[in-house]
């Protein structure tokens, strides 16, 4: 959050997408960046004052929920409050991942926000969808639509020189399947990195953008919305390149089909099974479905 006004002028809009193991009881693994909201589940009611809940405004501040933005070096006894904006919040969590809206911190509720996930919001605060997207479909663009100009449907994309060739078929693959899928747009790989339309690479840690990666089991990658193409993969996840799933491992496929979703100018879906939903457990593989296809055409075709 304290790069936001960075990311506002430069359109750099990151989607970090969070994997932790998907039925997280039964796991006596490593806690992920998200593990805090464990001990909060059933801890409290409005009005009352638990610590953990800062964090937990935080955590749904970043993904679009509420509008938290404690000032720095200054001290807020409230922050730790469950609030009348914390319920509210909640609910309209609930509400995007089709939980009883209970405006509490149940069970089914802190299962889901452990869940591993994209770090894009997925609430834009500040804009409505046109109503009648909703009752046909559940796909999402970008703050203010960003799309690829109409003379650029023909996109490169590269990897640097320290990408791990076991990792380019995947990544190769989701680009076919989108163009296949999108009708619209081709994707060419090409070795000039610098000036590629898309660059596709690993990161670590604190990467310079202002949207550090947290190690295994964090922050597992992003990508920027039209037109930066940047999609960054974080290297501390452990990855596996399919064709099968593979037990505790990420599929690199199936996030970098999310990823390049995002490159193309989608957000979030609220259709599960799309790949636009925020999340994906590990140990799955997954590919498009009818409501990305519909948002990528509605997004380049139909408007
Ligand atoms: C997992 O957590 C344990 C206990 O906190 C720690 O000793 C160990 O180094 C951690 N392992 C990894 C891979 O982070
Ligand atoms: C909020 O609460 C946390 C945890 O109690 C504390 O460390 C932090 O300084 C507080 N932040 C603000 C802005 O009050
Ligand atoms: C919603 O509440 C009903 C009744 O308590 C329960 O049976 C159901 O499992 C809940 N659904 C979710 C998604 O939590
Ligand atoms: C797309 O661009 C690449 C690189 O410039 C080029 O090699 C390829 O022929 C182009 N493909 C189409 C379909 O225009
Ligand atoms: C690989 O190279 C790219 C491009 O120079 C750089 O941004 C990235 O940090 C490097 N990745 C790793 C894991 O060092
Ligand atoms: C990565 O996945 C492999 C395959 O399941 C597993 O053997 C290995 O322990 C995992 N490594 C970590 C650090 O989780
Ligand atoms: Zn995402
Ligand atoms: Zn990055």
């Amino acid at each position: 959050m304290a790069s936001k006004s960075t990311f506002l002028s430069i359109l750099y809009f990151l989607f970090l997408f969070q994997i932790i193991k998907s039925d997280i009881s039964s796991q006596n693994t490593n806690s992920s960046a998200f593990e805090f909201i464990k001990n909060l589940q059933g801890c409290c009611q409005k009005g009352s004052k638990v610590q953990g809940l800062h964090d937990l405004k935080l955590y749904l501040a970043r993904f679009g929920y509420l509008n938290y933005q404690p000032a720095r070096n200054q001290l807020n006894a409230n922050n730790e409050s469950f609030d009348d904006e914390l319920e509210s919040a909640l609910k309209i969590y609930q509400k995007f991942y089709h939980l009883n809206i209970t405006g509490t911190l149940d069970g089914p509720t802190i299962s889901r926000m452990l869940m591993p996930r994209c770090g894009h919001p997925d609430i834009k605060t500040h804009q409505q969808m046109p109503k009648w997207l909703h009752t046909v479909s559940h796909f999402q663009f970008g703050q203010n639509n960003p799309k690829w100009p109409v003379e650029k449907t023909n996109l490169t994309y590269a990897f640097p020189k320290n990408y791990s060739e076991t990792y380019v078929s995947p990544v190769v693959r989701a680009f076919n399947t989108w163009a296949a899928a999108s009708g619209y747009f081709t994707f060419s790989r090409v070795d000039d990195f610098a000036n590629a339309d898309l660059k596709i690479s690993f990161e670590r840690g604190d990467h310079g953008d202002g949207a550090p990666f947290d190690g295994p089991s964090g922050v597992l990658a992003h990508a920027s919305l039209p037109t930066d193409g940047k999609l960054h993969f974080d290297a501390d996840e452990n990855w596996s390149v399919g064709p099968e799933p593979v037990p505790n491992t990420i599929d690199l496929q199936s996030v970098a089909l999310h990823e390049i979703g995002h490159l193309l100018g989608l957000a979030h879906s609220e259709d599960e099974n799309a790949i636009m939903w925020s999340s994906i457990p590990a140990g799955s593989l997954k590919g498009l479905n009818s409501d990305d296809i519909l948002g990528v055409k509605a997004l380049y075709i139909v408007t």
